[in-house]
């Protein structure tokens, strides 16, 4: 097909006139094709999938239920746009419940998102200006600072590396960049390393962000799912609520990412400007979706069976992966582990093969043993392993991971 006129218009924010030309191909698309290679040619081995960032099972029957009733109510039908008060005010209660973070107003502090991603996705137009930098870190979560970046803004990475416990250096950053910051985006517990923010960090940051007049974005879309201990709001921070707004979300800790709900909350003057351009951009998540998930925030036990279930499989990983030589650790929340990626490997016939990058083991994992990972380049090289994997039950748990042991057995990791 001969380019239309159409070719020459596209922005160049996504490639202008060569949209959609690029042969390149991209992570996330290279592992699906190498998935669907091993497949076509290993049709009778099952394919252990360890990349999935999303919770193998649906959400609790409690919420069904409650979608079911609620979207038979003619009351329900119509845009929602910036209003749902119910969702506010259970989201209210849950964060003094699960975070212990007391005194949230549900008319000024709390407004929903048709999820954390839409969330990330608005704020930047709130606060970005050409030639703003956002503060980021590496590896981790692009859609603020792809947006950031398509209103003109810069964005600063600091990597997240095992010596600093996957906390970024804040005083790293110099002080030309931080005279044009506006925003740092924090994510804990953080995709993709597992990795979980301390209250020392969180006060450190919120005293930083005050200090440099940066508003802080918590992306706490993993902060429920945690394995051992309570889980952690920036702003239980004394005077966090000066500097930041938290994104929290129903996906991962109610199993329910195709509901689209989340909320913001926090800096009633970002939540304000965030309600300025979302009234802007979408017209509300379905008020039967929003009363059901009120219904559902009033019960974090949920959470705590999900969070339960994932440590019982981050275990057997764990165990699984060190036999064969990874340093793995067992994070304190999220459903990621993110182990180094090993140099090389050896097998059982003296085939010796070499890697150059995590992105290339993850292509041997998923070629040679029909086991799927996301690598990840940015700050050494690593690879990702999520504990979402499909199995019923504890039983199938231990046959899955039995098949990773048998998979592996005869290899010789070298890192
Ligand atoms: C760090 C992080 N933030 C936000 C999201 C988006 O979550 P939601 O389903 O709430 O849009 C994800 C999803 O994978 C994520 O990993």
């Amino acid at each position: 097909m001969t380019d239309s006129y159409i070719q020459q218009l596209f922005a160049e924010r996504i490639g202008g006139k060569t949209f959609g030309k690029s042969t390149a191909i991209y992570k996330f698309e290279k592992i699906k094709r190498a998935k669907r290679a091993a497949l076509a040619a290993h049709p009778h081995v099952d394919l252990i999938d360890l990349g999935v960032g999303e919770p193998d099972e649906m959400a609790l029957p409690l919420s069904v239920r409650a979608l079911s009733e609620e979207a038979q109510k003619p009351e329900n039908r119509g845009y929602a746009d910036n209003g749902g008060p119910e969702y506010c005010r259970a989201s209210a209660q849950w964060m003094e419940r699960v975070f212990g973070v007391k005194g949230l107003d549900p008319e000024t502090e709390i407004l929903h998102s048709i999820g954390s991603k839409a969330a990330l996705s608005i704020l930047p137009a709130t606060l970005i200006n050409p030639g703003d930098v956002v503060i980021m870190t590496v590896p981790g979560y692009p859609v603020f600072g792809t947006h950031a970046k398509w209103y003109g803004g810069e964005v600063y990475n600091l990597k997240l590396t095992e010596a600093n416990h996957f906390l970024p250096d804040l005083d790293s950053i110099p002080g030309v960049v931080l005279k044009r910051a506006k925003a740092l985006v924090l994510n804990y517990p953080n995709n993709p390393t597992g990795a979980s923010a301390t209250p020392e960090f969180f006060a450190q940051a919120v005293e930083f962000a005050r200090l440099h007049k940066l508003a802080i974005v918590s992306d706490a879309a993993y902060s429920a799912l945690v394995f051992d201990g309570k889980p952690l709001s920036i702003l239980s921070v004394p005077g966090a609520k000066d500097v930041a707004i938290e994104l929290h979300s129903m996906s991962k800790a109610f199993n329910m990412t195709g509901w689209r709900l989340g909320f913001v909350c926090g800096n009633p003057r970002l939540v304000a400007a965030y309600g300025n351009v979302k009234d802007n951009t979408d017209s509300g998540q379905f008020l039967a979706i929003q009363k059901a998930c009120a219904a559902t925030l009033g019960h974090p036990e949920i959470t705590s069976k999900i969070a339960a279930k994932y440590s019982r499989r981050m275990d057997l990983l764990v165990a699984c992966l060190r036999k064969f030589g990874f340093n793995a650790t067992k994070p304190k929340g999220s459903f990621f582990l993110y182990v180094p990626a090993p140099n090389a490997v050896a097998d059982a016939e003296g085939n010796h093969t070499g890697f150059k990058s995590a992105e290339d083991v993850s292509q041997w994992l998923i070629t040679e043993k029909l086991i799927s990972t996301v690598p990840w380049d940015d700050a050494g090289a690593y690879l990702r392993f999520s504990v979402t994997f499909l199995a019923k039950g504890e039983a199938d748990e231990r046959r899955v991971i039995g098949e990773i042991e048998k998979r592996f057995a005869g290899l010789k990791f070298e890192f």
